[in-house]
């Protein structure tokens, strides 16, 4: 039997080459390995977006054909759509219950976020529970991993804190899942920032070629290589790390070389680095247009893999309202 593995996604954007160095390579690359469960992790967003839901709401086909055209196999992993398998709520309800608030008053990432989204009314129950609903998305499905980034540690920490507390009062039935950390470069976008949709400064999957290479030309070189024959740093050039990401590593080697011996250029690096992203995004670009053809294949797989969910999904939660004692005649 293949281990367990859940993760998800909020469908706050369309998908980025920051999400896909993250997240997404490795949702793709460890389907053989596990039993893998991934979602649109709609809910989630509802916490930001409670009175405006309709601007994302198209998100959530858009990712679901993003995440396929990236690789997640339907024949190997299941692919669904968070709001549409009642018992995570409804396992949310229960864990709600066993939480202290302390834990989510001391969550990191909740005290981050109020002040990072302040233009948003976060103030909210529903919000301070977020990482309850998460620990619900997981445990239902009892998923002993869960590939993250660095950002999402605290919650599965949460998660295994309500899991131990689940166990302790009702008997055990939760496994207490542990983080698959994606160790990959840190993807900057083309202002310097981090890389992210309401920075304005991503390169999307479905970006068009042209639009690639624009973006590639506005990314910072390292400042002290003016002219094309200085030598430069490529550790000060956000450039470089898009390299790590989409060049074969024999090739990266030979970019770190040329740039530090000052025999290549930034505007020749800038161009081979679209290329390469333009490259390795090919395929990609023609199973989503495929996708965006053949809409109703499209909403049958997402009928059917809401439904494989769901079917282990309420074999759990019976079981778990077993455990409650919620359960009558
Ligand atoms: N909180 C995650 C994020 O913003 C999304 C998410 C929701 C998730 N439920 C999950 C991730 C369960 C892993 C497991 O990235
Ligand atoms: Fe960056 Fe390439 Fe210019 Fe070096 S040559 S600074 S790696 S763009």
């Amino acid at each position: 039997m293949k281990r367990v593995v859940l993760s998800g996604i909020q469908p706050t954007g369309k998908l980025h080459i920051g999400n896909l160095a993250g997240a997404i390579r490795n949702w793709v690359r460890i389907q053989d390995e596990y039993k893998c469960f991934y979602m649109i992790a709609d809910l989630h967003s509802l916490t930001a977006y409670s009175n405006n839901y309709k601007e994302i709401k198209e998100n959530v086909l858009d990712i679901y054909i993003d995440l396929l055209a990236c690789g997640i196999d339907l024949s190997k992993s299941v692919l669904f759509i968070q709001s549409e398998i009642p018992a995570h709520t409804q396992l949310h309800l229960i864990l709600s219950m066993i939480t202290p608030l302390g834990w989510l008053q001391r969550n990191p990432t909740y005290k981050e976020k109020i002040i990072e989204m302040q233009d948003k009314d976060l103030s909210n129950y529903g919000f301070l529970g977020y990482p309850v609903l998460q620990a619900a998305d997981i445990l239902i499905y009892r998923a002993e991993k869960v590939p993250v980034g660095q950002d999402q540690v605290s919650h599965l920490e949460i998660t295994r804190e309500i899991a131990r507390r689940f166990n302790h009062f009702y008997g055990k039935f939760f496994p207490e899942p542990e983080p698959l950390l994606t160790t990959s470069p840190k993807v900057l976008g083309f202002d310097g920032r981090k890389m992210s949709k309401s920075y304005n400064n991503a390169i999307y999957l479905a970006d068009p070629p042209e639009e690639v290479l624009q973006k590639v030309k506005k990314y910072v070189t390292d400042t002290k290589k003016v002219y094309k024959n200085d030598p430069g740093n490529p550790e000060h050039c956000s450039v470089f790390p898009l390299y790590g990401i989409f060049a074969p590593e024999d090739e990266t080697k030979q970019v770190d070389k040329g740039c530090r011996s000052g025999q290549r250029g930034c505007v020749d690096c800038k161009k081979r680095c679209a290329e390469l992203i333009m490259e390795s995004l090919k395929s990609y670009r023609e199973k989503r247009q495929y996708y965006m053809k053949n809409i109703n294949e499209l909403k049958k797989h997402i009928k059917e893999n809401n439904e494989k969910a769901q079917a282990v999904a309420l074999k759990n939660i019976r079981e778990i309202y077993n455990k409650v004692g919620l359960i009558y005649g």
